[in-house]
């Protein structure tokens, strides 16, 4: 299986940590590409809307593109970030930001809607819950149809300061989710999901789109004459 990355930091500390021991467990000839930000993005969405008319206009395109490609491709999702002030990391929000154009709202990847993810956060001692939900909202209104999450206070500044009890608990829940990824079978797509595209079909529908060019893809992917994302026939 391809599995893509997405990592909230550049440096390995307990969120990646955590995130590879997951993706290390998860069975058969597995592809792993990483990526880190802000390294491999060092932009914030300038609020120029220029993506919604075309997404090559972007003022940082080129490097966009190299990360969605990679989660085009991929069959399997693995986000991580630590919580900073209760949420994600700056440099994620700032890819989640310049993501914004593939929502639902706007025009979402068909692929997302058949893939599973997996959102990491270590925090010191609060609930890393919220930093999570940022990313959960990102992958829900993208589509992505499978969205677990593990998130834990870990009580340290960096993974050599995890206790060995709480590395060996991380050890046994990563097996539990790695488990749960290791299936070849598509994620069924939920209620939740369908209700949604639907709303959002019936936006584009009436014309209530930021640009004329999201009617437009919508049309032609055939999602205003019922064809689903997660059932192209
Ligand atoms: C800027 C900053 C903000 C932080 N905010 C919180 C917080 O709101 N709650 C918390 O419990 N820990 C907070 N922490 C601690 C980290 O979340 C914690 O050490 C985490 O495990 C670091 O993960 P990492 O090793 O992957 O970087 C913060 C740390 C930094 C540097």
């Amino acid at each position: 299986m391809k599995i893509v990355m997405l990592n909230g930091q550049n440096h390995k500390g307990s969120s990646y940590h955590v995130g590879r021991s997951i993706v290390d467990k998860i069975k058969g000839e597995n592809e792993v590409t990483e990526f880190f930000f802000p390294k491999d993005l060092n932009h914030f969405c300038m609020g120029c809307y220029q993506c919604i008319e075309d997404v090559t206009k972007c003022h940082c395109y080129d490097e966009k593109k190299v990360i969605i490609d990679a989660i085009d491709a991929a069959d399997i999702i693995v986000v991580t970030t630590p919580t900073y002030c209760m949420h994600v990391s700056a440099p994620l929000k700032a890819f989640l930001d310049l993501t914004f154009d593939m929502w639902m709202v706007h025009r979402p990847m068909e692929s997302m809607f058949t893939k599973k993810s997996v959102i990491v956060s270590t925090s010191a001692g609060s609930s890393p819950k919220t930093a999570m939900k940022d990313v959960q909202d990102a992958l829900f209104y993208m589509g992505v149809p499978k969205i677990m999450k593990y998130g834990l206070p870990v009580q340290a500044m960096n993974w050599q300061g995890v206790s060995e009890k709480k590395k060996e608990q991380i050890e046994k829940d990563a097996e539990r989710i790695a488990r749960k990824l290791s299936t070849g079978k598509k994620p069924a797509v939920g209620i939740k999901t369908r209700f949604m595209f639907k709303i959002m079909g019936m936006l584009h529908k009436k014309g209530w789109d930021s640009s004329l060019v999201e009617a437009e893809y919508w049309k032609e992917k055939g999602w205003l004459d019922g064809k689903k994302p997660w059932n192209p026939k």
